[in-house]
């Protein structure tokens, strides 16, 4: 986690991103990924919800596990769930703690800026290192209006500034920054003391975060305007996929050679004799 420190000292970009599986944290590791985040989103794009709010720490707790697994070299951020931080300060370290102690994660990350200090302190208190997220919250997004970019007036642009000096004050060691005009967040970066990292916030900060499921053209419901695709495994996936359908039907795949376990030799003779 200290690492991400120094390349911000160094001003090395942090390359962010969302996983939920042991395989996709595999790739993750193999790319040279600075950090993963085991997303709430995994509610939308792993079990197809509508939305996050659905989802559960025992769910979290799942995927954060196999995550680590793949990814033991990463920096790996479990994401906390509607309803398990917004209760109590106790509550919230309570759960944050089950990151640690069952999922082995190296920071958990809460949505909320100046209404959630106390949950920060607590929780920093407790050893256990926070990321803040402010702008776009999903968890909240019933009362944003929808997933709405925030920040856009000037106004809304001091409430954005407000929840990040909180955050910071309360004792997050980073910050998240969703769907704030870039102009906003760029204030932001060079206000605080902590690294600011970006998910559809713009380029002037520390690192970007995005969505695995995004980024390689998985999750089909929508797609977000900050959003890079940068594959199509979805029409790489149904293709293979229509392909072998089509093989079983037409009864191309498995010839009796390739792909079988052919008998020992001589064998088929004596199984004959055999069966007579
Ligand atoms: O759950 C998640 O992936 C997130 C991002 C949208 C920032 O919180």
């Amino acid at each position: 986690m200290f690492d991400l420190y120094t390349m911000k000292e160094n001003k090395e970009k942090i390359a962010w991103l969302t996983s939920y599986d042991f395989p996709t944290a595999q790739f993750a590791q193999a790319a040279c990924m600075d950090m993963i985040l085991v997303g709430d989103s995994l509610g939308m794009c792993v079990y197809g919800y509508k939305g996050t709010v659905p989802v559960t720490m025992d769910q979290c707790i799942v995927h954060c596990e196999a995550v680590r697994r793949g990814a033991p070299d990463v920096v790996v951020v479990g994401d906390m769930p509607f309803l398990s931080y917004q209760a109590s300060d106790e509550q919230a370290v309570m759960e944050a703690g089950r990151f640690l102690k069952e999922a082995d994660v190296d920071a958990i990350k809460l949505e909320g800026g100046v209404r959630i200090t106390s949950r920060i302190s607590a929780i920093t208190d407790a050893g256990i290192n926070v990321i803040g997220h402010i702008g776009l919250t999903p968890q909240s997004s019933g009362q944003l209006g929808g997933h709405k970019a925030q920040g856009r007036t000037a106004e809304a642009a001091k409430l954005v500034v407000e929840d990040a000096l909180a955050v910071q004050e309360a004792g997050a060691k980073m910050l998240l920054v969703e769907a704030v005009p870039p102009e906003v967040t760029r204030y932001i970066w060079e206000t605080l003391d902590i690294p600011v990292m970006s998910i559809g916030a713009g380029p002037y900060c520390d690192g970007q975060l995005l969505i695995v499921s995004d980024l390689i053209g998985q999750f089909q419901a929508f797609t977000p305007k900050f959003v890079k695709k940068y594959c199509n495994v979805a029409e790489v996936i149904t293709n293979a996929m229509k392909e072998y359908v089509s093989e079983v039907k037409n009864g191309s795949f498995p010839d009796d050679q390739k792909y079988c376990y052919p008998m020992v030799a001589g064998e088929e003779k004596k199984f004959i004799e055999l069966m007579k």
